[in-house]
């Protein structure tokens, strides 16, 4: 007997040895399962069944040499030779087993819908610095004690100026370049110059104590620059009710800017004009640089005005202020140029 497949096997009785064609069924089934374990694919596999226990394999060669044996050894090797081809076919089986599975895992890994992906949300936007600073104003009289009241962007010229003592030719309308509105009869419709018509209709739309906030947006046809706009915001203040006195409007303007500015910093009351407040005054407010910027106009409300409302200025009196909500956001973020809130670049609009 001989290990070596290419030596011819001794003869027994003149045909193959069973004892060589045992060995060399162990052999065959040494090298299938070796090919059968290295088989990296379904695909290879199917090759190496092929190979190994097709029609060309080496076991259905040795099959074809049972006849020259006797009838025993013919028996007993044909077991041999089976065990041999059941015991490569179940390792096939297994094989095909484990290489499914695999490609089955892999498959499902390549087809994962990854569900804890996050992806980066949408920035959310935020309210515009002048929106923020209205809803602030708003908060800190409210919290005073003020109701807040609106009025039209378009208004008819009594109001915006015919109540509130400025006759049709008076000279401070000069103070207010004026948009006019074609409606109505000439020069009777314009855009609001100033919050103050508002005072108009707060008072003509009730009976007195008035204690009133009305912000909103004015028109005038200025150029714009560091400290103008031609569409810009104001919030008009108004109270009127018995006893009121120029110290409670000191003392109104004080409590708010402190509350919107913090405490720290200057500010100082100068004597002004205004037809619809007598006496005037301008509120300012000094910049870093030491030089100052006017926030606002204000006074106690003129008894003609108060007459043009149907309240007898006998029995009651009131102060009014108007402040530029702009230039108060500004002066509070540090803006030097109030063009910047408008020109809607968003690197400057997300620094607030
Ligand atoms: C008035 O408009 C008066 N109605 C204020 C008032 C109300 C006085 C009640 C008395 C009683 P004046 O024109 O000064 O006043 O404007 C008030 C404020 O609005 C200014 O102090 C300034 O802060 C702001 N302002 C005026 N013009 C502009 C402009 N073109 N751009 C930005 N802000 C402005």
């Amino acid at each position: 007997m001989t290990d070596d497949p290419d030596t011819p096997a001794a003869p027994e009785g003149g045909g193959p040895g069973a004892d060589d064609l045992v060995a060399e069924i162990g052999r065959l089934e040494d090298d299938a399962r070796v090919r059968v374990a290295a088989a990296g694919s379904a695909d290879e596999l199917r090759a190496v069944e092929s190979d190994v226990l097709g029609k060309r394999s080496g076991f259905n060669g040795l099959r074809k040499r049972l006849g020259g044996l006797d009838a025993e050894s013919r028996r007993t090797v044909g077991k041999v030779l089976h065990a041999a081809t059941e015991a490569v076919g179940a390792a096939v089986i297994e094989r095909r087993a484990v290489l499914e599975a695999a490609q089955r895992t892999e498959q499902l890994i390549d087809e994962r819908l990854d569900l804890t992906e996050v992806l980066p949300g949408r920035p959310a936007g935020h309210l515009h610095l002048v929106t923020q600073a209205i809803q602030e104003l708003e908060d800190v009289f409210v919290g005073m004690g003020f109701t807040v009241a609106e009025g039209p962007e378009v208004e008819t010229d009594w109001n915006n100026f015919g109540a509130l003592n400025f006759p049709p030719g008076h000279p401070a309308r000069d103070m207010y370049d004026t948009l006019y509105v074609d409606f109505g009869g000439p020069g009777s419709t314009v855009l609001r110059t100033h919050t103050s018509p508002v005072q108009v209709r707060v008072m003509t739309g009730g009976p007195p104590p008035y204690y009133s906030v009305m912000p909103g947006r004015v028109f005038r046809s200025d150029t714009a620059d560091a400290t103008h706009m031609p569409v810009f915001h104001q919030i008009e203040g108004l109270v009127v009710d018995r006893d009121i006195t120029f110290a409670d409007l000191a003392g109104t303007i004080d409590a708010f800017t402190k509350a919107y500015f913090g405490g720290d910093f200057t500010s100082r009351l100068r004597p002004s004009y205004f037809p619809f407040t007598e006496p005037s005054a301008e509120f300012d407010i000094q910049r870093p640089d030491g030089t100052w910027l006017e926030l606002g106009g204000c006074g106690m409300v003129h008894p003609d005005v108060l007459r043009n409302c149907g309240i007898d200025p006998d029995e009651w009196q009131g102060f009014a202020f108007g402040f530029g909500i702009d230039r108060l956001a500004a002066a509070r973020h540090g803006v030097d140029d109030l063009r910047d809130l408008f020109t809607n670049d968003i690197r400057f609009l997300t620094q607030f």
